[in-house]
């Protein structure tokens, strides 16, 4: 009884350490929630792409990279990162890439300290507020003709090249 009371409180006090922080990161860094892209968006922009294979792909907040994981998947790319600075969704993510045993390269970072300037496709699936952050960031370190889309955010100050349709939400092509 002792023991199973224990460890009760123990995942109470896992669960409320990881609110605390999320709730601090999402109120006071205006940092995007752990909430996963629907798996028929991931569809639709698979569709859309057509990729050799020798692309370096990028998921910034990658969550448990899930967007990495259906590229991989479907075309076969090797250089893949995923960057991700929350624990709890780092843990999944790293344990779903050992078992199944994918190249993806996870990082467990703030992605505002990942310089991107290897990057060929960028995926986003974050917040407005950070989406004007990355512009910056974006136009800074990117290589000219740098795929960046984005599921639901627009970047403020750019036009997309094209936009495509997920029942309700939106999903934007950048080029850089
Ligand atoms: C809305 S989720 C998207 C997860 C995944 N990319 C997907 O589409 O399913 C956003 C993720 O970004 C992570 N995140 C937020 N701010 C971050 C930052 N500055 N650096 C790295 N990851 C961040 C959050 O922890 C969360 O897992």
């Amino acid at each position: 009884m002792f023991y199973f009371l224990f460890l009760v409180l123990l995942v109470l006090l896992v669960v409320l350490a990881f609110t605390s922080v999320q709730f601090y990161n999402i109120v006071f860094r205006g940092f995007a929630p752990f909430i996963s892209t629907k798996f028929n968006a991931v569809l639709t922009i698979l569709k859309d792409l057509d990729l050799k294979g020798d692309e370096h792909v990028y998921e910034l907040g990658a969550g448990k990279a899930g967007f990495l994981r259906a590229i991989e998947q479907k075309f076969g790319n090797k250089k893949l990162t995923g960057v991700e600075y929350s624990f709890l969704p780092y843990f999944l993510a790293k344990t779903q890439i050992v078992l199944s045993n994918s190249k993806i390269n996870l990082i467990r970072k703030d992605m505002f300290k990942v310089s991107l300037n290897d990057a060929d496709i960028i995926y986003c699936f974050l917040m407005p507020k950070m989406m004007a952050m990355l512009e910056k960031k974006f136009k800074q370190e990117c290589r000219p003709g740098t795929l960046i889309i984005s599921y639901h955010f627009r970047i403020p100050n750019m036009e997309p090249e094209r936009v495509l349709k997920e029942e309700k939400n939106n999903i934007y092509f950048y080029r850089i």
